[in-house]
């Protein structure tokens, strides 16, 4: 829905709140210096304060845990909601409205507004019913669950027949179908998706039910029959029990990841109340990325048998491209023949928690599986070790985390960090037209433009022409800078929201440049003129070498001929 919302809108949000306030409102700022306020961070555990809030900015900073962020990075994290939703909350408070005819196309929104509310009237008609027979009730009092924990996690049945919920919400048949509780006939008509089966209606974060897994109560197949992809439910993104984990903790230290409906229940029961189950499917990368905007502790908990450990050697596959700095995934292993929900209740709380700490993690855990595969002991075995764990770390991203897997690979396979990265690149051979490494005084450009966007004012067309790595982002910034004046850097950050350079425009916003208020100005129309050399001396390059391969025209020898004469009395 990201895209509905116009940009100008977000621009106009950021310039009428302040930051200073926002965050003051939920974390108590204390005044330092200047326009800056510092607290503890509220994204990290620490006791002197290293969170910082620049009123100029209009931009956060942890020096801690790296955090950062403008007034809407900072909703989005510390009230855990996604873009529209912070948007939207920015919008009410501030007494805006967000453009309508930019929103999702009314049709659609209202549609699907209806599909939540058709749902839930779904999923109480199916908690009456519930009542109605004893069968199912006994069911559930034999798997162990109390009246309240079904009340809890709203579980219902759906009784035998074809057309319970058809019968009941007739006038609503093609929203039903499209919400994939009807399955549609050949000559037209629809019949219920659940009969007989107990049912788990599936809740989205914010707790409206999206969809439905239903149990068989008896024998019969498949034992869990679950709702189809539809509009609103997606299998890939949604995970159960999140709503009620979400609901019982205001901050979810850990988050266990474990395979069923029962599972969850089960634990939730016993007083565990921090896990979600994926919807039979896998978890993905997704699952995994809205995890770590509640915690920054996974586990991954698995059946002790084989099939137990190839979902582990799966799941490990996809963690490593989300695995950053500061957080964990660990996998935990239960004993042969049980499922969390029989273990919970065969021991209780302390003794299944006691279990979660001796989780392995993601390290001894990968390395373990790879060491399963090879023979450490002989100088082959070692080098298909390395081969088969450098192609796996190779997929995680730059960081702490990646350093401390090569340093543990470099002590297992008895070599050095060095030696393992050796040959990873040839040395490339040097060449005029590779770019070159972004020198400081691009970066430095690009940092005092972030952080004070009005200096863009001060430029002197025209701009000198680079081949330099990061120039063409230092382009766009002023054509942005131009184009919508009055940015600072809070609303100059939402035009890289999702995309690949929001990291460094992060990093450059609070880079410390250390260059006192009143100098930066010249410090910034200096670091210009360096670009502005480094461009003479790649013109110069380019044509001596153009001179010696093909020769140059008339025009273009005085052209290097001005150019030379320069640099000779420059340097
Ligand atoms: P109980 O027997 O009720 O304790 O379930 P369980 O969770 O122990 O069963 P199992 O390990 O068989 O299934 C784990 C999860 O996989 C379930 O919660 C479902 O989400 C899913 N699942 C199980 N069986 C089926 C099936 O037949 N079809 C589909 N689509 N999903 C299933
Ligand atoms: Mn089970």
């Amino acid at each position: 829905m990201t895209k509905f919302i116009p940009r100008e809108f977000i621009q106009e949000l950021l310039n009428r709140v302040d930051i200073v306030e926002l965050i003051d409102n939920r974390v108590p700022l204390k005044k330092k210096s200047g326009n800056n306020y510092f607290a503890c961070c509220p994204f990290h555990t620490e006791k002197s304060a290293s969170f910082s809030v620049s009123h100029n900015k209009q931009f956060y900073h942890c020096f801690g845990c790296g955090a950062h962020g403008n007034a809407i990075d900072f909703l989005m994290n510390y009230d855990r909601l996604e873009f529209p939703e912070t948007v939207e909350t920015l919008a009410k408070q501030l007494g805006m409205e967000i453009p309508r005819e930019t929103r999702m196309p009314e049709k659609q929104a209202a549609a699907q507004s209806s599909l939540y509310d058709l749902l839930e009237s779904v999923s109480q008609f199916y908690q009456k019913e519930l009542r109605n027979y004893p069968r199912a009730i006994d069911y559930l009092k034999k798997r162990g669950l109390s009246g309240q924990i079904a009340k809890d996690f709203n579980i219902g049945f759906a009784p035998a027949g074809w057309d319970h919920v058809l019968k009941n919400f007739e006038k609503q048949k093609f929203q039903l179908h499209d919400a994939g509780m009807l399955i549609k006939k050949d000559d037209g008509g629809f019949y219920d998706r659940f009969r007989d089966r107990i049912m788990f209606p599936i809740h989205d974060k914010r707790g409206r039910v999206i969809g439905f897994g239903g149990r068989v109560i008896d024998q019969g197949e498949p034992k869990y029959l679950n709702s189809p992809e539809t509009p609103i439910f997606q299998k890939g993104h949604e995970l159960y029990g999140l709503h009620q984990a979400l609901k019982a903790n205001r901050q979810l230290k850990q988050v266990l990841i474990v395979e069923g409906y029962m599972d969850v229940i089960a634990l939730f029961q016993q007083g565990i109340q921090y896990a979600v189950a994926t919807l039979g499917t896998a978890t993905t990368p997704n699952h995994l990325q809205r995890l770590f905007r509640y915690t920054n502790d996974i586990i991954f908990c698995f059946d002790g048998d084989n099939a137990g450990r190839t979902a582990a050697a799966r799941a490990l596959q996809v963690t490593f491209p989300v695995m950053k700095d500061g957080v964990q995934i660990r996998f935990m292993f239960l004993p042969d023949g049980e499922d969390p929900d029989s273990l919970v209740r065969k021991e209780g709380k302390d003794a299944f928690e006691k279990r979660l700490q001796d989780a392995s993690s993601i390290a001894d855990f990968f390395f373990q599986n790879i060491m399963s595969q090879t023979d450490i002991n002989t100088t082959d075995g070692r080098a298909r070790f390395v081969k088969l764990a450098t192609d796996e770390l190779n997929h995680l991203p730059d960081g702490i985390f990646k350093q401390m897997m090569f340093e543990e690979l470099a002590k297992k396979s008895r070599t050095t960090v060095e030696q393992l990265l050796q040959p990873k690149k040839p040395a490339a051979t040097p060449s005029v037209t590779q770019k070159a490494k972004s020198p400081s005084a691009l970066r430095l450009a690009i940092s005092l433009l972030v952080q004070q966007p009005e200096l863009a004012s001060y430029l002197k067309e025209p701009l000198p022409k680079l081949d330099l790595k990061g120039y063409d982002l230092f382009l766009q910034l002023i054509d942005i800078i131009h184009q919508n004046p009055g940015l600072n850097t809070a609303t100059l950050r939402e035009f890289w929201r999702d995309k690949p350079e929001e990291k460094l425009i992060a990093k450059l916003a609070q880079l410390d440049h250390m260059v006192p208020e009143k100098g930066i100005e010249q410090e910034f129309l200096g670091s210009i003129e360096r670009l502005t050399e480094i461009g003479r001396k790649q013109t110069i390059e380019h044509m001596l070498i153009k001179a010696s391969q093909s020769g140059l025209s008339e025009e273009e020898k005085l052209n290097l001929q001005k150019l030379l004469k320069i640099q000779l009395f420059e340097s």
